[in-house]
């Protein structure tokens, strides 16, 4: 996706920005955009109070002198606006690319509107294409390996597992590891979620389901909100 389109899904979501507002913002390189557009319509007098869901994105919204709080000062929140690796037709996304799914969840949970933001190429038919991350716990995270591999096996999901940064495993900002599971096709994503959540050592994973509320897309013919 080119930064322009990125900034034109980013644009669009900044319309349904309402001065005031409790705003989550997301993280990864379309929100990034989104951030900058924000810092600067703050920059000339706008006012909103941002939640961010990561660090990268508070130490981006900060250098932007975006006025920022936490879910603690501010658990409810108006609105949030992050990206996605894919959207269904259904509004089912997969995010946790940038693995930052934990808390981009738990924002987006706090919020009554959820605004994605993406390229076109994004919007699938059915999801898992896009390697699914699974968050979970350092300890004994090989027993929860077996453990999800197991529960995927029982719905028919045999694709392989990877421990995102491989020796030297990628650490989230909660602390925690990501297993990203490439299963090519998740025919039932709300059944997956339930298994996947049972397993003791998952902390959290990317199928984000009746989350979102609108779909911005941007792509070679405009921009287009579903
Ligand atoms: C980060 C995310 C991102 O929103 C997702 O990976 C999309 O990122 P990008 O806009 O860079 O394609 O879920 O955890």
């Amino acid at each position: 996706m080119s930064v322009e389109l990125k900034k034109e899904a980013a644009a669009a979501a900044l319309e349904l920005v309402e001065e005031g507002m409790r705003l989550g913002i997301g993280t990864g390189s379309t929100a990034d955009e989104f951030s900058k557009l924000l810092g600067a319509k703050v920059a000339s007098g706008f006012k909103i109070t941002g939640v961010p869901t990561s660090e990268r994105t508070h130490a981006l919204c900060t250098s932007m002198s975006i006025p920022l709080t936490t879910l603690e000062e501010m658990p409810e929140l108006d609105m949030v606006v992050d990206g996605a690796d894919e959207v269904d037709h259904q509004f089912q996304l997969i995010k946790g690319g940038g693995g930052a799914l934990l808390r981009e969840k738990i924002v987006a949970n706090a919020a009554e509107k959820m605004i994605v933001i993406a390229d076109d190429s994004k919007l699938v038919d059915t999801l898992g294409a896009f390697p699914l991350p699974i968050e979970v716990n350092p300890f004994g995270f090989k027993a929860t390996w077996k453990a999800v591999e197991k529960a995927c096996a029982g719905l028919g999901l045999e694709g392989p597992l990877n421990l995102r940064g491989g020796d030297e495993p990628f650490v989230t900002d909660g602390g925690h590891y990501i297993i990203d599971a490439s299963f090519g096709h998740i025919s039932d994503a709300s059944a997956l979620s339930d298994r996947l959540l049972n397993i003791p050592g998952v902390v959290e994973h990317g199928l984000f389901l009746g989350y979102a509320d609108v779909v911005i897309l941007a792509g070679e013919k405009g921009v287009r909100q579903l």
